[in-house]
């Protein structure tokens, strides 16, 4: 596996997933911590009220990804930290503690990459209709400017956010995410408010800041389950609505034709009459996280007139394939619709049954394999010519995996739930040395 000399390598994580005191020193109450607490909604009625401590543990754990021997850190923000009501004051306490945070990445020789919203939106902002009301881009954009006066000082690497697609998809029609709606007649417009937002956000970071801005999507390549017209077009659908709805409107300009006539046009017709050359705004750098791949068939009365086509071989606890061919070809995908724009790997990491600590040790050979085959196609997809500059493995800490609560374990280092103890496991030693080159 060869890497360039210059090629970040790094490690993920988000603020709900392991921050915990969620409502500490002032900070307002999220939409993901709201759901969380209404029973019924996440695996074990878990949440996010404690996770990995990380609030409190931040020095801590800044020392833990020194000793993991990255150069970077992905990280995001909790909006409601900073704005508890979703506009105007600056709750100056909660804004600290990032502040604090990258400072003392800076101070381990760390580059901070900063996610500006990795799910948790204001709740107040929940109440007025989320991503399905047009002025929450213009909240997003204001967000991004306190954020940018605040921290551009000390970070270069920002992106607006992760995976609109879940935000989108979760959220909005499948449900499984707050506000937990399910209508796919939501999608256009809230694919419309999400990638107005990041448009908006990126043109409030060119007016204040003065390094570089990207966006972070989830690609799951779509394969044809067989050579018939009826497949293809399944598979065309498919990645349509996934991999190409927040791409194509930044690049080309374009909504994903297939969907729309598939939903049809007076399902888009707001969104339609409005032009994509706001949507446009360049930016720096993409970000994609990649799990595993889809393979798709044709199927009346199935989400999208489609269906999965279950493969053979291994599978996560998240029921994932894995599948790292599909890493090569998504990065060549992107490559070609990107044209050379630079990319990274955000994320990519797998949730394992692991064995439990035993003297000191966790003993995720799996996980470790995993690693090693997606570096190696990471690798395949650079000697190809894709200008990948860097990977993140998600994820730092064992942490509270969304509707799964704290059942689905993607850590490179363990934590044990009742004691917050951090154990580096063999994925993490492994990860290290590839570090460290
Ligand atoms: C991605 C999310 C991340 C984590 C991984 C497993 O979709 O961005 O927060 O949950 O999946």
């Amino acid at each position: 596996m060869i890497f360039p000399p210059d090629f970040t390598w790094g490690v993920a994580t988000s603020s709900y997933q392991i921050e915990g005191s969620p409502l500490a020193d002032g900070a307002g109450l999220s939409n993901w911590h709201r759901f969380a607490l209404e029973s019924g909604r996440i695996l074990n009625d878990d949440h996010g009220e404690t996770a990995c401590d990380h609030y409190r543990r931040s020095h801590d754990d800044v020392a833990l990804i020194k000793e993991l021997g990255v150069d970077a850190y992905r990280f995001s923000f909790n909006w409601a930290r900073i704005q508890p009501h979703g506009k105007g004051a600056v709750n100056e306490t909660g804004l600290d503690f990032y502040r604090r945070l990258v400072d003392s990445l800076l101070e381990h020789g760390i580059r901070p990459f900063a996610t500006l919203h990795h799910w948790d939106l204001p709740a107040i902002l929940d109440d007025h209709g989320g991503w399905l009301n047009r002025d929450t881009a213009y909240r997003f954009a204001d967000f991004t400017e306190i954020m940018t006066r605040a921290l551009d000082g000390q970070i270069q690497d920002w992106c607006t956010f992760n995976e609109p697609w879940v935000i989108m998809h979760e959220g909005y029609v499948n449900g499984a995410h707050p506000p937990g709606l399910r209508d796919l007649a939501h999608a256009p417009t809230v694919a419309h408010n999400l990638l107005r937002a990041h448009a908006e956000a990126v043109r409030a970071y060119r007016a204040n800041g003065s390094h570089r801005i990207g966006i972070v999507v989830n690609i799951e390549p779509k394969y044809a389950a067989s050579d018939s017209l009826d497949d293809l077009e399944a598979q065309a659908r498919a990645e349509s609505y996934m991999n190409r709805l927040f791409i194509d409107p930044i690049i080309t300009g374009e909504w994903p034709q297939p969907l729309v006539e598939f939903m049809g046009e007076d399902a888009w017709r707001e969104v339609l009459k409005e032009s994509t050359t706001p949507l446009r705004e360049p930016i720096d750098w993409l970000g994609v996280n990649y799990y595993s791949r889809n393979v798709v068939g044709h199927k009346p009365g199935g989400f999208l007139n489609t269906t999965s086509v279950r493969q053979p071989g291994t599978h996560t606890e998240m029921n994932w394939e894995v599948f790292p061919q599909g890493l090569t070809d998504t990065l060549l995908w992107l490559s070609e619709r990107t044209q050379g724009l630079p990319l990274y790997v955000t994320e990519n990491g797998a949730a394992f049954d692991d064995p439990p600590v035993i003297g000191g040790r966790v003993a995720d050979a799996e996980r470790v394999d995993y690693l090693h085959e997606h570096l190696h196609a990471a690798a395949q997809a650079i000697e190809q010519g894709v200008n990948l500059r860097g990977y993140f493995a998600w994820s730092l800490l064992d942490n509270f995996e969304w509707q799964f609560g704290y059942s689905k374990r993607f850590g490179l280092v363990h934590v044990d739930p009742a004691t917050q103890k951090r154990t580096l496991k063999d994925s993490a030693h492994a990860y290290a040395s590839i570090c460290r080159g």
